[in-house]
């Protein structure tokens, strides 16, 4: 049985404003007040686990830890089967320190090169950590392809780049309300709602 959420305020564990702004319209309808790592001043861990469970575990445990208060951390990212599951927990790292994702997306399709299997999925790993070491994890996944060259400006990361199954569009040309309901953090969300807050 998992650890309930109380009321109270909680920490988004995490420095990103794309996944910062995602998280704050999900949590929306909970009427919990929320706060960031960045805005409580604690600083961003290194990221030097080998899943996104243990990443998304140890961004939560510091922030809980730093500020006493719950945390929700959020690891993410882009697996390509043809890659061998790259970039996967390496996602943010392929954009290098300018967080240039044209450039990240550049070298995904680069290393397809020409190669027909153009499968992707995204993964969100949720961790919520209590000050006292307590964490659950819950995991959720969205299937699709890839297109090239990129296509729209809404969104971030690779979404420009990235085609759920099933739709035409790409995360990055959809309305950001169609992406929540039918994106890996929005599944890996609902669950953590089920579990932990509904
Ligand atoms: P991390 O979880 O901070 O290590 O970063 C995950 C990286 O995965 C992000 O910087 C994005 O590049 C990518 N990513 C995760 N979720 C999404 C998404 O919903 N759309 C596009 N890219 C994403």
């Amino acid at each position: 049985m998992a650890r309930r959420l109380g009321p109270g305020r909680l920490v988004i564990a995490s420095h990103n404003p794309g996944k910062l702004r995602e998280i704050a319209e999900l949590l929306g309808p909970f009427r919990i007040e929320t706060t960031s790592a960045g805005a409580l001043g604690l600083p961003e861990p290194e990221e030097t686990g080998d899943s996104f469970e243990a990443n998304a575990a140890l961004k939560a445990h510091a922030s809980a830890q730093g500020s006493g208060l719950p945390a929700l951390a959020d690891d993410s990212g882009l697996v390509v089967p043809a890659l061998g599951g790259d970039p996967g927990i390496y996602s943010a790292r392929w954009a290098g320190p300018g967080k240039d994702f044209a450039l990240a997306m550049r070298k995904v399709e680069d290393g397809l090169a020409g190669n027909t299997d153009r499968r992707a999925h995204f993964v969100a790993v949720l961790a919520l950590a209590w000050p006292d070491g307590h964490c659950e994890c819950f995991r959720g996944e969205a299937h699709g392809r890839l297109v090239w060259p990129p296509r729209g400006s809404r969104g971030f990361g690779y979404d420009p780049m990235f085609v759920h199954d099933g739709q035409s569009l790409t995360y990055g040309e959809m309305d950001p309300q169609a992406k929540h309901a039918m994106s890996h953090r929005a599944v890996a969300f609902a669950k953590l709602v089920e579990a932990c807050l509904a």
